[in-house]
């Protein structure tokens, strides 16, 4: 496959940590997307230029400018990929219960400017982008499956078809036996079993989930 041919598939870490759980996610289903002889752009979120969320300007509500954020800062080379891309995909750690607040400022941007209030067309993306949506939490997978949800379904109807992983009871630190304060929430043994035996199934199924998107 010549390069011009080649998909596009934006990568967007909304974690800060590097070679994390998150980032080590998002970097497996990137190199599935690679194996289906896509090209990769990626974006860390927490080491772009200054940005914030949507500043509700309603700039992209003007017929001239609609499906663009008109803000400029950071965030607008990350939406403007999306908007060029074949795939797009997104991971963020949970941080209390939510999505980062990085994932949250793109969100806001990335869905806005496509919604249009507008009854008989809700939605003037005309490119639809499948997005594989990642997240990782310290809680058991089972707990925020609604939340992934409500982000799958927006998702799913502002930019394109989303799934999505959600990989709990994660590793926060290398080891938990040498903090200087307790943690007696986690058990460190339960802790590292699964990250050494759960873990790499998971980056398995990003690989794989990586694959299909970008083979879509
Ligand atoms: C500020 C902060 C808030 C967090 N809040 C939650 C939470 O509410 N629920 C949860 O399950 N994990 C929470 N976590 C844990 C992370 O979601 C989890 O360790 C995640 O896998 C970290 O991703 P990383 O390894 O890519 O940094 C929090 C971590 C931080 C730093």
């Amino acid at each position: 496959m010549s390069t011009a041919e080649k998909k596009k598939i934006v990568v967007v870490n909304a974690g800060p940590r590097k070679g994390w759980n998150t980032d080590t996610l998002i970097s497996e289903a990137a190199k599935g997307a690679e194996e289906a002889g896509a090209e990769i752009v990626r974006f860390d979120l927490f080491r772009l230029e200054k940005y914030t969320g949507c500043i509700s300007c309603f700039a992209c509500k003007k017929e001239k400018f609609k499906g663009h954020c008109m803000c400029r800062d950071g965030l607008t080379p990350v939406l403007d990929a999306i908007r060029e891309a074949d795939g797009l995909i997104i991971g963020s750690p949970n941080y209390l219960s939510e999505l980062t607040a990085s994932f949250r400022a793109l969100y806001e941007r990335l869905i806005f400017q496509n919604l249009t209030y507008n009854k008989e067309t809700p939605c003037c993306n005309i490119h639809p982008v499948p997005v594989l949506l990642v997240m990782t939490s310290n809680a058991p997978d089972t707990l925020y499956v609604n939340l992934v949800k409500n982000y799958q379904q927006t998702l799913s109807r502002f930019v394109g078809p989303c799934e999505t992983l959600i990989c709990g009871n994660t590793l926060q630190v290398k080891d938990y036996s040498k903090l200087d304060w307790e943690w007696s929430m986690f058990d460190p043994e339960d802790k590292k079993q699964r990250h050494e035996t759960v873990f790499p199934e998971e980056c398995r199924k990003a690989f794989k989930m990586g694959k299909q998107l970008a083979s879509q």
